[in-house]
């Protein structure tokens, strides 16, 4: 009943609830706790830490149980992002971004006339990068994993066998998707039939092309017989990923990007995802605003994280891309004053329009549907990771030999500076396409630290949303005292600086704010809007119990023990 009216009040006035004593309202566990999209990829991550194995065990079985249970992003056709810190406090990352193929060009999806020519970035064989999941979860494993890793992979070919429940949400996914999967597909492939709730799939290749992994290794993937079939059916389909692509794939360690919001300290990733560095600037910028006073998703408050966002987004269309082919001036975006300075136009009588803000003036050498799981283990390790293929199905190329699908992450380049892709964000040459690049991401797997200590590990699937969703999760908790579930409950805004809206969850925000904020100059989006993130995290309480986060938008759970 008191998170009824706790939720009621949120979303019906948008006001504060401060408590004193926060009462956890999600799922409780002693040790061990995985959130994630399915529930059934997050009772085999625990499964394997039942077995002894640690979080980095958990995530590739959880992350290839994604694939199995969530085919809409988890994937072994695509690729991501994690995040991690062990228990000892070391922190690092892991970059398995998908990259452009050797043959990819700068122009690949412009017509004669050098204009974008529709779908050529999303829907065509062209549109898929070279896929880095298995080298993420080979990566992982190497340097960080405990239990051999075909007891990690067993349970999850035998999900893939045994297959998988067909859920409410993803009824009406795939029925939204049919007749796309049914043209790219036909009607013989796995996802390309009508299901029902509660009907069970099976996905007999994909468990064998998990079975070849699991004996013969990561070379499978990338060298092997896995590569040569993958390669035949992309080039039938008019796709430029070579043998060669495959060979010279591998995943990347990068430095983590930390910095500080208040006594927080904020472990993210670093560019080629925009995540990061987005919210490291968006936590700066509203730092000297006393959120909490200003009472959660109230119109002052909303306005500045609107007008952070704005001007963060902005930074990041222009100067932001793949560190391996620009030089970004990191420093200095992060820079406090350049950030005071940045919202230093800012006033609460008038929106600031997107018009009058353009990338920030730093100096520097210029040289330049997706799924979220977080994981804590009983060795106090924590796990945030992101993978994508970017649209809902990907590409929606669907190898049927290998049970898998194709990502659309082609389209996260700028096929031409100032165009928006499909979330609307323009780039700029910074992510322009390159040959092995890889494409600017929002994800944002991100861990926070409260005293030297493990706060929260969390994270969201949205595209451009991503990182709002991100902010406000922290907020909730950090400002507003709401529980993990409770702060993934509470509706969500975005602004992206263009187009210059700001997008609320449908039905959660009432009148009385629109009205005050269009009063003010702020351009709301008026259509019905799509979920603003599906947040899964953990958050460690007082009692050094774990509180789940999972996200009531999908079938998101949390298991735990
Ligand atoms: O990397 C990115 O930013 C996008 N490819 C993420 C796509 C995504 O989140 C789609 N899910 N709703």
């Amino acid at each position: 009943m008191k998170k009824i009216i706790i939720l009621l009040c949120v979303i019906t006035f948008g006001c504060k609830t401060q408590k004193n004593v926060v009462q956890p309202t999600g799922v409780l566990a002693n040790e061990v706790m995985v959130v994630s999209a399915r529930e059934e990829a997050s009772k085999i991550g625990v499964e394997i830490m039942k077995k002894g194995g640690n979080a980095f065990d958990a995530m590739v079985a959880t992350e290839l149980a994604l694939a199995v249970a969530y085919p809409y992003a988890g994937n072994l056709g695509g690729g991501g992002f994690m995040v991690y810190r062990k228990a000892n406090g070391e922190k690092g990352t892991l970059d398995y971004r998908e990259k452009a193929p050797l043959a990819a060009t700068k122009d690949m999806f412009l017509d004669a006339n050098g204009n974008v020519i529709p779908g050529k970035s999303t829907k065509s064989a062209l549109a898929i990068g070279v896929p880095g999941t298995i080298a993420g979860v080979f990566a992982v494993h190497a340097k960080l994993g405990s239990l051999p890793l075909e007891e990690i992979l067993k349970p999850v070919i035998e999900l893939a066998e045994r297959g998988v429940a067909v859920t409410q949400k993803q009824e009406e996914r795939l029925n939204q998707y049919h007749d796309e999967l049914n043209e790219t597909n036909g009607h013989n492939s796995v996802l390309s039939k009508v299901y029902k709730e509660k009907d069970t799939i099976k996905y007999p290749a994909l468990a064998t092309t998990l079975r070849r992994i699991s004996k013969n290794g990561r070379d499978e993937f990338y060298k092997g017989e896995t590569a040569k079939t993958l390669v035949a059916y992309l080039q039938a389909k008019g796709a430029i990923i070579t043998m060669e692509d495959l060979a010279q794939y591998d995943a990347k360690w990068r430095k983590p990007l930390s910095f500080k919001y208040k006594d927080l300290n904020i472990i993210s990733m670093a560019p080629p995802s925009s995540g990061g560095i987005c919210l490291a600037q968006i936590f700066e910028m509203i730092a000297p605003y006393d959120l909490a006073k200003m009472g959660h998703n109230s119109t002052k408050s909303i306005q500045v994280i609107v007008e952070a966002e704005r001007r963060a987004y902005a930074d990041r269309n222009y100067f932001l891309g793949d560190p391996d082919f620009v030089k970004m001036p990191l420093n200095a975006l992060m820079d406090n004053n350049y950030l005071k300075e940045r919202m230093a136009n800012f006033s609460f009588n008038k929106a600031t329009l997107s018009s009058d803000i353009k990338q920030g003036n730093v100096t520097y050498n210029e040289s330049m549907e997706t799924t979220h799981y977080s994981i804590v283990d009983q060795f106090g390790n924590a796990i945030a990771a992101t993978t994508t293929l970017n649209a809902g199905y990907g590409s929606k190329y669907y190898c049927d030999e290998l049970g898998f699908f194709l990502n659309n992450e082609m389209d996260d380049f700028s096929a031409k500076a100032g165009v928006p892709n499909m979330f609307g964000l323009v780039g700029n040459e910074a992510n322009s396409i390159a040959p092995q690049k890889r494409m600017l991401s929002s994800m944002t797997p991100t861990i926070v630290e409260k005293n030297g200590k493990l706060l929260m590990t969390l994270g969201s699937p949205g595209g451009s949303t991503i990182i709002t969703s991100v902010l406000q999760t922290i907020l909730n908790v950090y400002e507003y005292n709401f529980s993990m579930q409770e702060a993934v409950n509470a509706p969500r805004f975005h602004h992206q600086w263009l187009p210059d809206l700001i997008t609320f969850e449908p039905n959660t925000f009432s009148t009385q704010t629109f009205d005050a904020l269009k009063a003010k100059g702020y351009l709301i989006n008026e259509k019905t809007t799509p979920v603003i993130g599906k947040v899964d995290a953990i958050l460690v309480l007082p009692s050094n119990k774990l509180e789940g986060g999972a996200d009531f938008r999908g079938d998101d759970t949390a298991v735990g023990f």
